[in-house]
């Protein structure tokens, strides 16, 4: 049996200095944007209060279960001597393969590092941005609509490096610079110290915006609706009828993933550094517990309850950056106090970001110390290298954020899903759920219920391949939907001018509204009728036998692919990126075979 004499040679032997510690850092990558950007708006826009159905269940039935077995693998692997991947998925599953599949729990953490600083480093801009006042604009949403377009070049390709926000490259570099230095002190010495100070502080000051937020009464009197209360109703009143989609439980799991970190190859890098007898079972579910906590009781009490006091109606509906950097901004500058408010929201953000970014890196450093016997220096060297470069990549194609979108679809949305679907099999049939189960309550201080290793063998498996596979159907392929019929109407009777009367009755029956000058105009190519926008929109007309149909095309995530020369070479690049790894772990792999360290089963 391995102990601590048989630590990594080539790792340096780290360990997490105290048990609360590892936890903080732990939860320190798991809180981060997800927590208080993208769950408040997920959960708007997939029911309110019913999103938390969906919600918890992925939690119990995915998250946790497959956190456990993170924590048990990565603590496993360690003791036998690797602490990244590539080596500890070899110890889990002694086959020549098993070490390729590694390279996936690499590239997902490296790739996502790439896009997520940049976000980060936004953070801290606006954060500057509110001390000098910069981002007091008053009560226009258009304004702060401009000033992140142009914040982050969102108008054309190369606008931050002449933009007038040039210096926000020097806030990216200071940034980028930050992580780098916490990575080389070390994980007990750089991560732990850090997130010992960073998650505290963190938890403090969201507690001030949170209580400044509820306090707020009701600013408006002519609009009483838009009180606290009301806040408070918007984000979580249930619309159970958002549960017969799919989308809904899509999204919740795919929240629970991002938000726990779990399936990035992360914590089975952090539990890596733990001891034999160090607990990993309540750990484990302390540091999800963090997390939720972060989740549900500050990001999703903060943002959307303060958007919808002062913007109503119009906060719904809103992506991950809108209520963040558009809306908020906007609610700052009109409550009293907003100033500082802005200044600790977006320390919170940057704050919950790089504990989180950092984590990114850790796996990394690991593989390339353990796998080629470099020192940190140069291991960090070579990451940031190889970093900069992404993030270069992120920030010059900013157009549109192509770039940012492409990389955190492929990788930081379908990648994952795959590796956590990996990492399920690791457990539950390389490993085993006998010896998992004895694996992972050596030394712990709870008990796993044994239906809990039955999940992760069979439910979580099958669960997860469901999922992929809906996600994939529901987000890849393109798909024609006939959003009204207008019955009695045949294109026959259509002439190019003016939207006929009976077709713009039936949109509006559907919430479509037609702006007046929607024209029917016949298609040049097919002859085939369409209704067409002032902004060029189409909508497809078709002759069906219960009426004229009226059908709206859903570029999916192909089409929209390959009509997109930056989301092409996006993709390249991160095929460029998993070449790479696969090539040093390949290099590693063999010297890891001569020195004896990786014994495969015949
Ligand atoms: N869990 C982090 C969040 O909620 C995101 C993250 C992604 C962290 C990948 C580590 C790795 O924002």
């Amino acid at each position: 049996m391995a102990d601590q004499s048989s630590r990594n040679p080539s790792g340096g032997g780290e360990q997490w200095a105290s048990r609360i510690g590892v936890i903080l850092a732990v939860a320190g990558s798991a809180v981060g944007l997800g927590n208080f950007l993208r769950f408040p708006g997920q959960a708007a826009q997939h029911g309110g209060g019913a999103f938390m159905i969906p919600y918890f269940i992925s939690l119990l039935v995915l998250g946790i279960p497959l956190c456990w077995a993170e924590w048990t693998m990565g603590r496993y692997g360690g003791l036998r001597g690797f602490n990244s991947a590539p080596g500890i998925y070899s110890v889990l599953w002694p086959h020549r393969f098993a070490k390729y599949l590694g390279a996936l729990a690499l590239l997902v953490p490296l790739v996502i590092y790439m896009y997520y600083v940049v976000i980060e480093a936004w953070c801290l801009g606006y954060a500057l941005n509110y001390v000098t006042g910069d981002l007091m604009l008053g009560s226009d949403a258009a304004a702060y609509q401009a000033y992140f377009d142009e914040y982050i070049g969102k108008g054309a390709n190369g606008a931050l490096l002449s933009g007038p926000h040039a210096g926000s490259l020097t806030i990216l570099a200071i940034t980028f610079l930050a992580n780098f230095v916490l990575i080389y002190r070390g994980v007990s010495k750089g991560i732990e110290r850090f997130c010992n100070i960073a998650m505290p502080l963190m938890a403090l000051l969201a507690l001030i915006v949170l209580a400044r937020v509820l306090t707020l009464g009701t600013p408006d009197p002519s609009k009483p609706a838009q009180s606290v209360v009301g806040g408070l109703g918007f984000m979580w009143n249930p619309h159970y009828e958002e549960l017969k989609d799919p989308q809904t439980w899509l999204a919740a799991s795919g929240q629970i993933f991002f938000t726990l970190s779990v399936g990035f190859g992360i914590i089975i890098n952090y539990a890596s550094y733990l001891k034999r007898k160090d607990d990993v079972v309540l750990s484990g579910l302390t540091a999800s517990s963090v997390n939720e906590f972060f989740e549900v009781c500050l990001g999703g009490l903060i943002t959307l309850t303060a958007a919808y006091i002062f913007l109503g109606e119009s906060a719904r509906g809103q992506g991950t950056f809108d209520l963040g950097f558009k809306a908020l901004p906007n609610v700052f500058a009109q409550m009293p106090g907003g100033q500082v408010i802005g200044v600790l929201w977006f320390l919170v953000l940057f704050i919950a970001a790089i504990t989180s970014s950092i984590s990114m890196l850790q796996p990394v450093i690991a593989f390339l110390e353990e796998g080629f016997g470099l020192k940190r220096h140069a291991s960090a060297a070579i990451l940031g290298l190889i970093s900069a470069m992404g993030c270069g990549f992120v920030v010059y194609f900013s157009e549109g954020m192509a770039a940012l979108d492409t990389f955190d679809f492929w990788v930081g949305s379908v990648l994952i899903i795959s590796l956590a679907l990996v990492q399920s099999l690791l457990y539950g049939w390389a490993l085993g759920i006998e010896r998992g189960a004895e694996e992972a309550h050596l030394g712990a201080h709870m008990r796993i219920p044994h239906f809990v290793q039955l999940m992760l063998k069979y439910v979580v498996p099958v669960y997860l391949a469901a999922i992929f596979g809906m996600f994939c159907w529901n987000n890849v392929p393109s798909a024609d939907a006939t959003i009204a019929t207008v019955p009695g109407l045949h294109s026959s009777e259509l002439a190019e001018g003016p939207a006929p009367e009976p077709l713009v009755a039936s949109l509006a029956s559907q919430g479509r509204e037609i702006p007046g000058v929607a024209a029917v105009a016949r298609s040049d190519e097919s002859g085939t009728w369409a209704l067409v926008g002032p902004e060029g929109g189409l909508l497809r007309l078709a002759d069906s036998p219960a009426g004229l149909e009226v059908i709206e095309h859903k570029a999916g995530y192909f089409e929209n692919t390959v009509n997109s020369p930056v989301a092409l070479n996006s993709i390249a690049f991160i095929g460029v990126i998993a070449a790479f790894l696969l090539l040093l772990v390949h290099i590693a792999g063999n010297r890891w075979e001569k020195e004896g360290r990786l014994q495969y089963r015949k």
